[in-house]
């Protein structure tokens, strides 16, 4: 028995590491893998972009308090010729070359006086300021400032109030210098990631090829270690049963036990060689459908299965119901869906206690065929449904409830309903019941 669970825990550690599990965790890694390195670059690229913004607006802000303070001076003299003269009055300013940039001079009361430039902002001056500093305004993809003007007063110490004078700039060009950052920014980005992909997924095939490899191995050798065990496992079972057919020949009872508990083992040991044999099979051929052109009705698979578990519901005091529906076809192996749907009566029966019940129900839905087996037994916790179907898995309570047992026989069952282009469904609920759907394809 030692040997049977090293061998069962060797066979465990590499289904559950077999090289198609290699190829079902590589899409997940690659995602993740990707969503961190696409979170990375997301968050810098923002960071860039508004740095880039932020630094931008700033020099911005600071061209148009240079002009308008720049610009001040030449308010008196505006004020009485009603318009500015550049070759003369202002010799610092290049804006009448710049399009974008634009200056307006006001009166006390905020009437514009005189205006140079294209862009203005569809806004009145902002007159009513009584901290006295610049004051930005924005609208319509323009931005200005306005500063009041002074001038000393007539009293000593005094300042008197001359007007008001606001330059203002398009914001076009930044907008203009953002959007192509941002398309840079994206098209970065999006390269870098697809580059890193494809690297990725180069070097994980790398990575996880002598793994790969090596499981490989090891899955032909388990499979060539069951095919070579059968034999002698087949002598015990023969010389086993040989001498219990004659049990009175075996003079002392404690021998007549321990021969009992040989065939039993042998006999569990046959049946984890029959089933590793055949997952290694479906392992080797997923595909496989030499039975593509026998058509059979599944009540008629059914029937045998039902007479067989009624027994058996007898014995152990369970109510037992079945409801077939006739003449339902499918394209099939009737030995392989046997072995199905007993698998999975045989995990209902085993369990379900005394006194609960179970239902066999077989029904069509538009052009499938589905078999219902339920049952009221210990139920599966929702955190376990996923692993139900892995090799060698069992839950902690079904150990508890039912020593026997390989958890060999979902994993069979699975990859058989594979075969047969269905699908297994499976609800449960803990100390409740559990309840198998399996989908078929019509003929
Ligand atoms: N009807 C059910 N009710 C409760 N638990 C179930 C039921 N069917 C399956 N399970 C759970 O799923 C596990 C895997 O089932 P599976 O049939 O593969 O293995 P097993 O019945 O333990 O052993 P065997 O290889 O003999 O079938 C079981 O050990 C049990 O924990
Ligand atoms: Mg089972």
């Amino acid at each position: 028995m030692t040997l049977l669970k090293q061998f069962m825990d060797w066979a465990t550690a590499s289904n559950k590491t077999s090289s198609s599990g290699f190829y079902y965790i590589r899409p997940p890694l690659l995602s993740i893998y990707l969503i961190v390195i696409g979170i990375i670059l997301g968050v810098s690229g923002t960071a860039l972009y508004i740095f880039f913004a932020r630094s931008m607006n700033q020099q911005l802000n600071h061209r148009l308090i240079t002009l308008v303070q720049a610009a001040a001076p030449s308010l008196d003299r505006i004020k009485s010729e009603k318009r500015p003269n550049f070759d003369r009055d202002i010799p610092w300013l290049s804006f009448s070359s710049n399009s974008e940039q634009s200056l307006e001079w006001f009166d006390t009361n905020g009437q514009v006086v005189a205006k140079q430039g294209k862009y203005f902002p569809p806004l009145p001056p902002p007159i009513k300021n009584p901290e006295n500093k610049p004051i930005f305004q924005q609208k319509e993809q323009i931005r200005s400032v306005t500063i009041p003007i002074y001038a000393d007063g007539v009293e000593k110490n005094t300042l008197q109030l001359k007007g008001y004078l606001r330059a203002s700039e398009s914001l076009r060009e930044i907008n203009r210098t953002l959007t192509h950052l941002q398309l840079g920014l994206w098209l970065g980005g999006s390269t870098a990631l697809f580059l890193i992909g494809v690297s990725n997924i180069y070097l994980t095939h790398k990575a996880f090829e002598p793994t790969i490899k090596s499981f490989q191995q090891l899955k032909q050798f388990m499979a060539e270690a069951s095919h070579e065990l059968r034999n002698p496992l087949t002598k015990i079972n023969f010389a086993t049963e040989t001498l219990l057919s004659h049990p009175e020949k075996i003079r002392r009872a404690s021998d007549l036990r321990k021969l009992i508990m040989i065939q039993s083992s042998a006999e569990q040991m046959q049946r984890l060689l029959e089933d590793l044999l055949f997952l290694a099979r479906t392992d080797s051929m997923p595909n496989s459908n030499e039975w593509e052109g026998s058509i059979l009705t599944l009540s008629e698979l059914l029937l045998p299965l039902v007479e067989h578990f009624q027994a058996l519901a007898r014995n152990q005091g369970i109510e037992f119901q079945t409801q077939l529906l006739d003449g339902l076809a499918i394209r099939g192996d009737a030995s392989q869906l046997s072995r199905v749907f007993s698998n999975l009566l045989e995990n209902a029966f085993k369990y379900t206690e005394t006194g609960g019940k179970i239902s066999l129900y077989l029904e069509k839905s538009k052009q499938r065929a589905i078999v219902s087996i339920e049952d009221t037994g210990i139920g599966i916790a929702p955190e376990q449904v996923p692993f139900i179907f892995q090799r060698f898995w069992r839950a902690e309570q079904a150990r508890r409830t039912q020593e026997e047992g390989l958890g060999l026989g979902l994993a069979i069952v699975e990859a058989l309903i594979k075969q047969h282009k269905g699908k297994i469904i499976v609800n449960s609920e803990l100390n409740v019941g559990t309840c198998f759907k399996v989908y078929l394809p019509l003929v």
